[in-house]
Order: structure tokens, then C-alpha cells, then sequence
């Protein structure tokens, strides 16, 4: 029987790409994000491998949301927690607001969905979460501080749920890419003009489907995704 996987920032960028590689690999899948038309796209293409896909709108700051969305998906073998956002700036100008709302949508609300995801794989026996960190969340780059501090939570919440998962066989884990061409890193780093040799949205699904494919009896805690002829992770 087919499994189901619920994708976070389904409606482009890395969860887009993911969301294509689930449903090559032959998942079905519930597409969530908060842009109607464009998750629809992305729902569409998917449906061309066969599989069914749904789409639910969802803001994942918000705790109502993030419950019903679960509740409406109903069976989730593997949470792929990937929306977040990034707001640049150095830690002596950034406002309190902005702070707060990277904190509510990269923590909070991956949070929110681990939580509901891990509740259910508990009563069902296992399942699998795969949170997507970023390398700032081990290093410290200029401009990133508060999206840095996101990416470290998201990292402690992770180890916190691999030990907290094993008894009721959740499989948790993180991967941290560097920069990979998406919006998101166009928006942090304008001094860049060139994208092609960076990390592209397919690499990390890519990644994602190796830890889908991991023996039951094997796991790997975090994948650091760099590029191997560089030791930027740029
Ligand atoms: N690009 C990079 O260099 C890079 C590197 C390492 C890690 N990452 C991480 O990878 C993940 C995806 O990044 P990306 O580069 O693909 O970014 P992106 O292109 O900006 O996509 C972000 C996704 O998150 C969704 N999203 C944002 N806020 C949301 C909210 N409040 N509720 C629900 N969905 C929300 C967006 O959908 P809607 O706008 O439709 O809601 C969109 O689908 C992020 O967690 C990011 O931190 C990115």
C-alpha cells in the first residue's frame, strides 16, 4: 500500500521539489503552504506520476491551522517540516517584530507540526520527520543572526525528538544544506549573481529520499548537504 507525506512549503522552492521526488518515489502526499494557486501547480505535477496528491492551505504560525490540517490529512507515515522563511539583517538593526516572526514561522510552527505529526505516528506505531535546517543552523554567517537562531532550534528540537521518537519507532532527522537557488537565498544574498553551481531544491529531495530509503534497522541523525568542490558552503 502506498504511504503518505505530508509536505510543509509544498508550494515552491525545496518543498516544490521534494513534493516531485516523493511523488516519483511513489508517495501519495498532502501538499500544504499558504498560496492557494501555486500549491495547486505543484499538486498538479505531481499527480502526473500516478499518485495521489491533495493540497490544504495552511499557515503553519497558526495552532488552530496546524491541527486541522492534520486531522484533515489523517494518516501521515513521513512529515517533511520544510516551510520557513528568511529575514536578513544584522543582529544591532534587526526590529523585535522581525525577530519574532522568524521565530514564529522557522520554530513555532515547525513545532507545531512535529508536534501533531509525532502524536499521531505515536498511536499508529512509527513513522518519520524530516526537518529541514539549514547549515546556519551549526554556523554563524553575517546578516543571518535571527534566522541562524531558528535554524539552531530547529536543530535542538530535532535531537530532542530522535530520543523522544525511538521507543515509539519515529525516525527523526535534519538536513542542513547550505545555500540552495531558491527565492529565499536570491533575497540573502543579492551580491550573487551566478546560481547554477549552488545547491539546487532537487539535491536536498534527493537527500530527503535517502533517508526515506534507510534500512528499518539504520538511521542517520542529520545530512550536512554542501557542495563538494567548494569549502564555502556557498
Ligand atoms: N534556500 C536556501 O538557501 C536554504 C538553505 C538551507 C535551508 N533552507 C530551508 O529550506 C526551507 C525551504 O526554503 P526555500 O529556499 O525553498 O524557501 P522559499 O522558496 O522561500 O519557500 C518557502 C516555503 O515556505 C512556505 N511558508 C512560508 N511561511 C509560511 C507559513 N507561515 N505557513 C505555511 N507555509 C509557509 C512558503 O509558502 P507560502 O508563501 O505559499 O506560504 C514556501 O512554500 C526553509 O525552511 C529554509 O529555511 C533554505
Amino acid at each position: 500500500m502506498k504511504k503518505t507525506a505530508l509536505v510543509t512549503g509544498a508550494s515552491r522552492g525545496i518543498g516544490a521539489a521534494i513534493a516531485l521526488k516523493l511523488a516519483a518515489e511513489g508517495w501519495n502526499l498532502i501538499l500544504t503552504a499558504r498560496n492557494a494557486g501555486k500549491l495547486s501547480d505543484v499538486k498538479t505535477a505531481c499527480e502526473k506520476f500516478g499518485i495521489m496528491a491533495y493540497s490544504i492551505c495552511a499557515d503553519i504560525t497558526n495552532e488552530v491551522s496546524v491541527q486541522e490540517l492534520f486531522s484533515t490529512a489523517g494518516v501521515v507515515d513521513l512529515l517533511v517540516n520544510n516551510a520557513g522563511i528568511g529575514i536578513f539583517g544584522k543582529l544591532d538593526e534587526m526590529t523585535l517584530e522581525d525577530w519574532q516572526e522568524i521565530q514564529r514561522v522557522n520554530v513555532e510552527g515547525s513545532f507545531l507540526c512535529l508536534r501533531e505529526a509525532m502524536k499521531g505516528m505515536k498511536q499508529r506505531g512509527g513513522g518519520r520527520i524530516i526537518n529541514i535546517s539549514s547549515v546556519v543552523g551549526v554556523k554563524g554567517y553575517p546578516n543571518q543572526g535571527a534566522y541562524s537562531a531558528s535554524k539552531h532550534a530547529l536543530l535542538g528540537m530535532t535531537k530532542t525528538a530522535i530520543e523522544e521518537g525511538r521507543s515509539s519507532n519515529i525516525r527523526v532527522h535534519a538536513i542542513c544544506p547550505g545555500g540552495v537557488a531558491t527565492e529565499m537565498v536570491k533575497k540573502s544574498r543579492p551580491d550573487l549573481t551566478d546560481f547554477s553551481a549552488m545547491i539546487q531544491p532537487e539535491d536536498v529531495a534527493e537527500a530527503v529520499a535517502y533517508l526515506c530509503r534507510l534500512p528499518e534497522n539504520i538511521t542517520v541523525d542529520v545530512i550536512h548537504l554542501r557542495r563538494s568542490a567548494s569549502d564555502q558552503t556557498w
